[in-house]
């Protein structure tokens, strides 16, 4: 490479990171059903409620974008059914287009986009480690592209091991050969069943084990989280008194540590 390329190159790279003010945070595990979506909205809630707190500017962009690349557009079901003054960011689908989203992220009004990805069990057997194991799909084209831009993953574990290997496979295969920083979520601890904490213990050792960063307390298992999709309802919109406060409290903690780690 020429000494002018390399100067033209090293002056691109310097006005993008001058032009982007946002900070792209992917929900990303490569089992379903951990809570990615129900993570990715509810971090949205949090974070945009106290941006919308701090900024008071609502005639602006929302600062908070939440961002769906699975082609069944789910973020986009779950935000569309949510009263308009009770959603405290801008929602967008991809369903797994490219090129939607680098425009979002380079828009200055922007600060945090959190992109809610699918699972993607279908990865290549025979990629080798270190190599990108994500193959060739349209949904893997997607996530390469988010990928690209992220500053942060969240990956969410279950205390029952159904979701482990594929929060290890996750962060070992995908995340660390690209060398983004990640954050484990332990999600859907269930306080009633497990009053001991012996199968949360359990979780948090295997991580720790790890030397993976994790929020320090879990999301507990909740039904009111359960019907929140259907009912288009935000733990931002959850009532300030009982169980609904500690849910919500739950979620404000995820996205206040994912604001330490950016
Ligand atoms: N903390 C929780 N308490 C109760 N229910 C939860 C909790 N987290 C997620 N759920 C429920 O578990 C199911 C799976 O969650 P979710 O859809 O967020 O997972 P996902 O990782 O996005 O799944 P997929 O890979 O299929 O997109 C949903 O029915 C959701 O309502
Ligand atoms: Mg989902």
């Amino acid at each position: 490479m020429s000494t002018s390329t390399t100067l033209s190159t090293a002056i691109d790279t310097a006005a993008d990171a001058v032009a982007r003010t946002a900070k792209v945070i992917v929900v990303i595990q490569q089992k379903g059903g951990a809570g990615k979506s129900t993570i990715a909205v509810n971090t949205a809630a949090c974070a945009g409620r106290s941006a919308v707190l701090s900024n008071g500017d609502e005639s602006a962009g929302a600062p908070v974008v939440a961002a769906g690349i699975d082609v069944q557009g789910t973020l986009e079901k779950w935000c569309a059914g949510v009263r308009e003054e009770a959603l405290p960011f801008d929602f967008v689908v991809t369903r797994s287009k490219l090129n939607i989203l680098p425009s979002i992220i380079n828009d200055s009004e922007r600060r945090r986009i959190i992109v809610d990805t699918p699972g993607f069990l279908d990865v290549d057997p025979d990629a080798e480690w270190g190599a990108d194991p994500l193959g060739e799909s349209r949904t893997a084209d997607a996530l390469r592209e988010v990928l690209e831009v992220a500053d942060l993953a969240l990956v969410p574990i279950t205390p029952s091991k159904i979701t482990w290997d594929e929060c290890e496979y996750t962060i070992e295969r995908v995340l660390k050969p690209r060398g983004i920083p990640f954050l484990v979520v332990i999600n859907m601890h269930d306080p009633g069943k497990d009053k001991f904490e012996a199968q949360l213990n359990k979780v948090k050792a295997w991580i720790d084990e790890r030397n993976y960063p994790r929020v320090a307390d879990p999301i507990r298992r909740y039904t009111i989280h359960e019907h929140a999709y259907e009912n288009g309802t935000l733990v931002t919109e959850y009532k300030m008194s009982g169980t609904a406060l500690k849910a919500r409290e739950d979620f404000m903690r995820v996205a206040l540590t994912m604001e330490q780690m950016l």
